[in-house]
C-alpha cells in the first residue's frame, strides 16, 4: 500500500525525520536530492533512529552506536560503543539485523511510501 507523507515536502538535506506510513512509523532522510526510508527503530534495542546521527548515507542509533546504511539497511557496525569483544558475541549470535527499508516515490512534487 502507498501512503502520501505530506511533511517530506519540507525535508531538508542531510535532516532525519520521524514519520507515520499507515500504522508503521519511519525515519527518513534526504541526501544529495535522494530521499530515504527505513524502520524508526533500532534493531538492537529499538532506541528511535530519528534521534541518531547521520553522516552521508550512514545512520548511527544515539543509543549504543550501532550503524547503518540507509540505502539498504545493512548494518555497518554492531553496537559499535560496546566492548568489541561484546559486539563480536552478539553479532555471532545472529542478534545483528539489518533494518527494513522502503521505497520511496515522487510525483508531482508528492511523496510516498510504498509499504
Ligand atoms: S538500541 Fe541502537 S545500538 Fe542499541
Amino acid at each position: 500500500m502507498t501512503y502520501e507523507i505530506k511533511e517530506l515536502s519540507q525535508l531538508n538535506e542531510g535532516m532525519l525525520l520521524e514519520v507515520e506510513a499507515g500504522n508503521k512509523k519511519l525515519v527518513v532522510a534526504r541526501v544529495d536530492g535522494d530521499v530515504y526510508a527505513i524502520s524508526a527503530k533500532c534493531t538492537h534495542l529499538g532506541c528511535s533512529l530519528a534521534e541518531g546521527e547521520l553522516r552521508g548515507l550512514v545512520l548511527k542509533c544515539p543509543c549504543h552506536g550501532s550503524e547503518f546504511s540507509i540505502v539498504d539497511g545493512t548494518v555497518l557496525s554492531w553496537v559499535g560503543e560496546w566492548p568489541k569483544i561484546l559486539s563480536n558475541i552478539t553479532k555471532t549470535l545472529g542478534l545483528s539485523k539489518d533494518l527494513k527499508t522502503y521505497q520511496v516515490l515522487e510525483k508531482d512534487g508528492k511523496y510516498y511510501i510504498d509499504i
